[in-house]
């Protein structure tokens, strides 16, 4: 595995594999790799013939007083990982290198991104699609991979790729899951053990509300027992909401619906998301 830092030599690097009619896989991550990113460098080789990985703890999109000084940095257990999984490129930009002085310019992608995380933590999509619409510009993929656990992000990044008529094909990989089912997340390090046994508490809501909806219970009815679950497991609840899986607008006859969730549980936020069959009833 290369392992790049300044933008001539991924693009030289890059270059090597194109010209060789090679298709190219990026994996964007900030890092603190699980078996949720590694599930997405497995798709990543077997949707392309080489695999660039990112790791960058991008500053812009993290809000005043939320955790990028102590978000989880572990760049040589993470470089291993990446060389033992036979990622080709691991391209680590310095913050300097993103945003040189002067750097002046903001993705932002109305609509999909304005509810939910969107609302709660003002600012984070513009920082996500900027850096990731700045990603693609570097490694210029042919197919980038993302994980559901963040399911906004996903529906922000589609909907980029398709308003700025971006070449590269996203796929999206199912959320990788702790055997008691707490979805898996860099930030699940933050949990001390009591809040940890709680945590479950988000995925079993989640599972509950969805057998409920899809046999036919009323969605407010689901929606507030999930909420009255969380809120029995200690969590405060940011939101939980049913919506239509591709617009995250209200949920429509015969489309497919996702159930998202937002909930925090001592000083850590956590999100999940699950999939819940169309509604055929209208
Ligand atoms: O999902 C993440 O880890 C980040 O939001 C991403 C896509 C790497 C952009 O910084």
């Amino acid at each position: 595995m290369q392992t790049i830092r300044d933008i001539a030599s991924l693009r030289a690097a890059i270059g090597t594999f194109t010209a060789a009619g090679e298709r190219v896989a990026l994996v964007p991550t900030m890092g603190a790799l699980h078996d949720g990113h590694m599930a997405l460098v497995e798709a990543a080789r077997r949707h392309a013939d080489r695999v660039v990985v990112s790791i960058f703890v991008n500053p812009m999109q993290f809000g005043a007083g939320e955790d990028l000084a102590r978000y989880p940095r572990r760049e040589q257990a993470d470089s291993r990982m990446l060389a033992d999984a036979g990622v080709d490129i691991l391209w680590l930009p310095s913050p300097e290198a993103m945003y040189p002085p002067g750097f002046a310019s903001v993705i932002s992608v109305s609509g999909v991104s304005e509810r939910f995380d969107g609302a709660a933590r003002p600012g984070h999509f513009d920082g996500v699609a900027t850096v990731v619409t700045k990603l693609f510009g570097q490694v210029r993929p042919h197919v980038a991979l993302f994980g559901e656990k963040d399911f906004q992000q996903l529906a922000v990044i589609r909907r980029l790729v398709t308003d700025l008529d971006l070449a590269i094909e996203i796929v999206s990989v199912p959320t990788q899951r702790d055997d008691d089912g707490l979805a898996l997340s860099s930030r699940n390090i933050y949990l001390n053990p009591a809040e940890r046994a709680a945590a479950v508490a988000l995925p079993r809501a989640l599972g509950v509300a969805t057998r409920s909806i899809e046999s036919g219970i009323t969605v407010e009815e689901a929606l507030a027992t999930a909420r009255e679950a969380l809120a029995n497991a200690g969590f405060s609840v940011d939101y939980v909401a049913l919506v239509d899986a591709e617009t995250l607008g209200d949920p429509l006859p015969g489309r497919p619906r996702r159930l998202l969730a937002a909930a925090r549980i001592g000083q850590t936020r956590l999100i999940d998301n699950v999939a819940v069959a169309p509604d055929q009833q209208g």
